[in-house]
């Protein structure tokens, strides 16, 4: 059983993953970001990867060439994210902390944050914050790689509900869109419900 139904506290998270209970988890890496990759339209740079749960996308992208950090502040996901990385030879900084706090050591740093998951995990309430930080992590011209899930309207969560205006209003205050796209192989259950989209810091 889940023990507390705080969010923004790393125990919530643990948690969830300890009882089996991470649905997210799909246990491989996002096609949708294979797929990018394979286009050869990212130049591998430093990437941040935000609440970067087990640790998949993560070893993806330094698989590909890109200089990974990875952040999540549950203990339990990073142990299993660095047992992965290790498993298959491949070196990631691994950080665990509040992506928030983290943050403010890191302005920009980045070419480039992955996100998938975690911008519909975190309070709502925090959305505007973490657009603003996530713009501030990168590097001017750096690009945010941001898979948007679930966008539909259903109440309750995480995952709270994601709606595309309210990406485009938060995420286009300090970064321009390059592109934005429905991915042809979203895991079933998400397929129709998220959208790829490419930001660039101005
Ligand atoms: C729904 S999971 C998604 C994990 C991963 N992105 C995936 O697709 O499997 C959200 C992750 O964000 C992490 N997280 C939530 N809030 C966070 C915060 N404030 N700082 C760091 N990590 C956070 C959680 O621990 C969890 O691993």
């Amino acid at each position: 059983m889940i023990e507390s139904h705080n969010i923004d506290k790393p125990a919530y998270w643990d948690s969830r993953y300890r009882s089996d209970e991470a649905d997210w988890d799909m246990g491989t890496p996002t096609p949708a970001f294979e797929d990018l990759l394979d286009s050869k339209k990212l130049e591998p740079g430093t990437a941040l990867v935000l609440g970067c749960g087990k640790g998949y996308d993560a070893l993806l992208f330094a698989q590909r060439g890109f200089d990974v950090t990875a952040i999540d502040f549950s203990s339990e996901a990073i142990v299993h994210a660095r047992v992965l990385a290790e498993q298959n030879g491949v070196k990631i900084n691994f950080v665990q902390e509040d992506l928030f706090d983290y943050s403010l050591d890191v302005m920009d740093e980045f070419n480039y944050v992955i996100e998938y998951v975690t911008y519909c995990a975190i309070d709502p309430a925090r959305r505007a914050e973490f657009a603003s930080m996530a713009a501030s992590v990168l590097k001017p011209g750096g690009q945010l790689v941001g898979l948007f899930f679930p966008l539909d309207n259903h109440s309750g969560g995480p995952p709270f509900a994601v709606s595309m205006d309210e990406v485009h209003r938060l995420f286009g205050r300090k970064l321009e869109l390059v592109s934005v796209e429905a991915p042809p192989r979203s895991v079933t259950p998400r397929k129709g419900r998220e959208l790829m989209t490419i930001w660039k810091k101005k």
